[in-house]
């Protein structure tokens, strides 16, 4: 027997770095840990969880759809799976989903669509992706590839050819790295997210556009991290002034399950037919009876109303507690994902809140990221804001 089986800390991969406390239950925006300490959590499980932990009616939803049928794979049909397909063409502008289980399946279809739709329309030469500086798209050999940032690459090369990158907001490079015979697909967030909280300009979104239509390339938005209401629309490209081909999503689609989805304009999604590409778990039954309900919760309640409304509220209180605090160079989000970045790292900031009782990320070193919720309170907000505020006497005395 090996030894370390006594120590059950010692048996899971030291992948990530994580805070000291065990989380055993969670109820809306709190959450509690075994010692019976209470937090308001400001992460939403990054980006996950934004109906809030244990939302009554998807638990409803999961109890039930548990209960009479948990898994058949897809060479069936299921009703979950169906409602959420319908569900998310009739509110896109896409004809199809690919149903799988996370974000960075969700955006390796993607890779592999747009690698099929070049092959197929343009050549066997067609298979290069623009993404950009900064970008976060996942961590298979493909999406760190896609992903723009050589922290996440370094030690898995060989990594997979046909990847460029170039700085977000610069639409000339976009231009110039733009090849009539290989770029297949331009590959983008709306708004990075681990990257920062940069949100794309419109001109720039406008040239991703521009620049995929003249050359018959196809325009995908990874969305895991800013649809699903994030900002305060469904979808985050319904904020901006184009319309994208693809869209990836995961993360908050079924509040907590498991699940990915990449959608599709008919034209496109065509060249995956039959054999093609698969997942055995995609689309599972439990995680679509989630995802109907978390859905159905967007689409007939004011809830996305009141992020638009949150984030407001939120942005204004960063903003003012911020403007004498040298050490901060911008406050800047969209909705319920708002941030701070700092001139200097701040390593102890996110320790330093979950010991006052907030769950929050803290990317890169700089960067305060601060997804709470979408049914967080504002006296929740302007506890945070008093908490932040004692934080920053702290480093100005
Ligand atoms: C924009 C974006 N794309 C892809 C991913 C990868 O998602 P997952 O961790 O579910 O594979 C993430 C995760 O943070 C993300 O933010």
């Amino acid at each position: 027997m090996n030894s370390n089986t006594s120590k059950p800390f010692d048996c899971v991969a030291e992948t990530y770095s994580r805070f000291d406390i065990n989380i055993v239950r969670g109820q809306g925006a709190r959450l509690w840990d075994d010692k019976g300490r209470q937090y308001i959590d400001f992460t939403s499980g990054i980006a996950v969880c934004s109906l809030g932990h244990c939302n009554p009616k998807v638990v409803e939803a999961v109890r039930e759809q548990a209960g009479q049928l948990f898994h058949i794979s897809n060479l069936y049909w299921t009703e979950p799976q169906l409602k959420v397909a319908s569900t998310l063409v009739e509110h896109s502008c896409t004809d199809r989903v690919f149903f799988c289980n996370s974000g960075a399946e969700a955006v390796e279809a993607a890779i592999k669509l747009a690698r099929r739709h070049g092959h197929a329309t343009r050549g066997p030469d067609c298979y290069e992706i623009i993404t950009l500086e900064g970008s976060f798209h996942g961590r298979t050999l493909a999406t760190i590839t896609a992903t723009g940032q050589p922290v996440y690459q370094r030690g898995f090369e060989p990594l997979p050819p046909g990847f460029t990158h170039v700085p977000l907001n610069d639409t000339r490079a976009l231009e110039l790295a733009a090849n009539r015979r290989r770029t297949a697909a331009i590959l983008v967030e709306p708004i990075q997210g681990e990257g920062g909280v940069r949100p794309l300009s419109d001109a720039f979104l406008e040239a991703t556009r521009a620049v995929a239509d003249d050359l018959g390339a196809v325009l995908i938005f990874d969305e895991i991290q800013v649809g699903m209401g994030r900002t305060g629309t469904l979808f985050a490209y319904e904020q901006t002034p184009v319309e994208p081909d693809v869209i990836c999503l995961a993360k908050a689609l079924a509040n907590g399950m498991p699940i990915g989805a990449m959608l599709a304009k008919e034209e496109i999604m065509k060249y995956l037919g039959p054999g093609s590409h698969a997942s055995t778990f995609g689309g599972n039954p439990v995680a679509c009876a989630a995802a109907g309900a978390v859905l159905d919760q967007f689409l007939q309640t004011d809830i996305l109303q009141q992020v638009k409304q949150k984030g407001e509220y939120l942005k204004k209180r960063l903003v003012e507690l911020t403007q004498d605090w040298r050490e901060v160079r911008e406050v800047r989000g969209r909705g319920l994902i708002q941030a701070i970045e700092f001139h200097s790292p701040k390593p102890d900031l996110a320790s330093w809140l979950l010991e006052k009782g907030f769950l929050s990320i803290v990317s890169h070193g700089l960067i305060l990221r601060l997804l709470p919720p979408f049914i967080i309170g504002r006296e929740e907000i302007d506890q945070f804001i008093e908490t932040l505020a004692e934080y920053k006497h702290g480093q100005d005395s």
